[in-house]
């Protein structure tokens, strides 16, 4: 019984470091130590601890328990007068049952009669934790060949590194083409290639609200003299630019590049006038771009 003594002293340590540990810790806080941590932080820090030490504890118990049962079944070994013989523990069976190996005590029971210059040879089970392993690395494999090889629906490194590829290709922003062009600089232009570029811009991007001849739906009619935000080329390209987001017109800047802004900018500029059939009813103030354009751009 001198070694439960040792157990259960253990266990007020650990009762006394529950206690006094959260109040140690709190004077390490008046000490400045813990001021970078918000309170929670802090809080958060004291209940791992608290549980860790509870825990601790649980342990302890567990271990004190076991220590009594097993005084108790040599007690009633020696009772009965037999040999008290101990269980092994989990552990050791699990051990025991990954590695299947005969213990030494036992050994020649699986020599072989081979016998090279002294060195003899067991007969043992090969261990079980590699044989699964082999096992499971041979699922892995068809698994693995399937999808890779024959399936085709993972992608192989190559293939991935190309995807990510196209990915970043296509999230790319369009700055570097013609990023020196913005609304502060952007002249009308009627070369062909432009407006053509800015038709095939228009006909993708913007049919969807103003029509394909710019007569206006959802968004305003852009071939007339009434504009919300001025018919100037450089308020054009500003409204393509960033955009009415409130209005539902999209910010242009961040889809297209700021050259392909300037050709849809010239190409919308070309629109004036036209007098296309279902345009829709005059937005905005009338735009004279004689007078505004002396004063600039302006909304
Ligand atoms: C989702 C619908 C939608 C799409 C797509 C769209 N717009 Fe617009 N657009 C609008 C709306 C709505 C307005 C009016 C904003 C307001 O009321 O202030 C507008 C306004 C404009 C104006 C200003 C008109 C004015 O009267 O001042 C221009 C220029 C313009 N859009 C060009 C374009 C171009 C170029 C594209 C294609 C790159 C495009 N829009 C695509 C909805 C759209």
């Amino acid at each position: 019984m001198a070694n439960i003594k040792k157990y259960i002293k253990g266990l007020g340590v650990c009762l006394i470091l529950l206690l006094t540990g959260p109040i140690t810790f709190a004077q390490t806080e008046s000490l400045g130590m813990m001021e970078s941590l918000d309170p929670s932080k802090i809080m958060t820090i004291l209940v791992l601890i608290v549980m860790l030490l509870v825990l601790l504890v649980a342990f302890y118990l567990l271990i004190i328990l076991r220590f009594m049962v097993r005084e108790d079944a040599i007690r009633r070994a020696k009772e009965k007068g037999v040999e008290y013989v101990e269980e092994p523990s989990a552990w050791s069976k699990f051990y025991a049952g990954l590695t299947d190996a005969v213990p030494i005590e036992h050994e020649a029971t699986v020599e072989l009669d081979h016998n090279y210059d002294g060195i003899r040879e067991l007969d043992n089970h090969l261990p079980p934790w590699w044989k699964y392993m082999f096992y499971a690395s041979i699922v892995f494999a068809v698994v693995y060949m399937f999808m890779y090889h024959i399936n085709g629906s993972l992608p192989l490194q190559v293939q991935e590194y190309e995807i990510a590829m196209a990915e970043a290709q296509a999230n790319k922003p369009n700055v570097e083409e013609g990023s020196s062009i913005d609304e502060s600089n952007i002249v009308f232009s009627d070369d062909p290639v432009v407006l053509a570029s800015g038709k095939t811009v228009y006909d993708r991007n913007c049919v969807a609200c103003h029509k394909a001849a710019g007569e206006g739906g959802i968004g305003p009619n852009l071939t007339d003299d009434y504009w919300l935000h001025g018919g100037g080329i450089q308020d054009i390209y500003n409204t393509i630019k960033n955009g009415v987001p409130d209005k539902g017109m999209i910010a242009w800047g961040d889809v297209l590049s700021p050259s392909k802004m300037n050709d849809v900018s010239s190409y919308i500029h070309t629109l004036k006038g036209t007098n296309p059939d279902n345009a829709k009813a005059p937005q905005g103030d009338v735009y004279k771009e004689e007078v505004l354009a002396e004063e600039g751009a302006s909304e």
